[in-house]
């Protein structure tokens, strides 16, 4: 099985980024541990990162159009893009939204997603370690 996890805006300054908030792992090391986690679960795993909303709905339309699996953490686009959203309500794989922080302990403005309740399930505050735990979720049912 082959899987994308898609990274928006401000993700590829992880490490850097108010590491209080998302800890000192760097975009690097989640690429890493997004790729020994497909190894380990015999999964082809591609992790891309865009601060440009087009380039991430030409992702999404690959996924959508290939019926790919998605690992999706769309950062501040989740929260006001209903662009994202409609791409997102073409795919048909099953598709996991994932956020680094919990969002609901954080500002009001951060608790509302446009894309939750199109996902197959969201995994909130447990830091990078959401990632292979949404990545392992498909592995088992995430289709062909
Ligand atoms: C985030 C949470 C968003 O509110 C924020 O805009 C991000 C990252 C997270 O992973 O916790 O950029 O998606």
């Amino acid at each position: 099985m082959r899987a994308l996890v898609l990274n928006g805006p401000n993700l590829g300054r992880l490490g850097l980024r108010e590491p209080e908030v998302y800890g000192s792992t760097t975009h690097a090391d989640l690429v890493a541990l997004c790729e020994a986690t497909g190894d380990e679960l015999g999964m082809s795993v591609t992790v891309r990162q865009t601060d440009d909303e087009g380039r991430m709905i030409g992702w999404l339309h690959e996924a959508a159009d290939e019926k790919l699996p998605i690992v999706l953490n769309a950062a501040a686009w989740t929260h006001y893009s209903i662009a994202i959203r409609d791409a997102c309500a073409q795919l048909t794989a099953p598709w996991v939204e994932v956020h680094i922080s919990n969002v609901h302990q954080r500002e009001e403005f951060r608790s509302h997603s446009y894309l939750s309740a199109l996902a197959s399930g969201v995994i909130v505050g447990l830091g990078v370690a959401g990632y292979p735990l949404a990545l392992r979720w498909l592995s088992q049912h995430g289709g062909s």
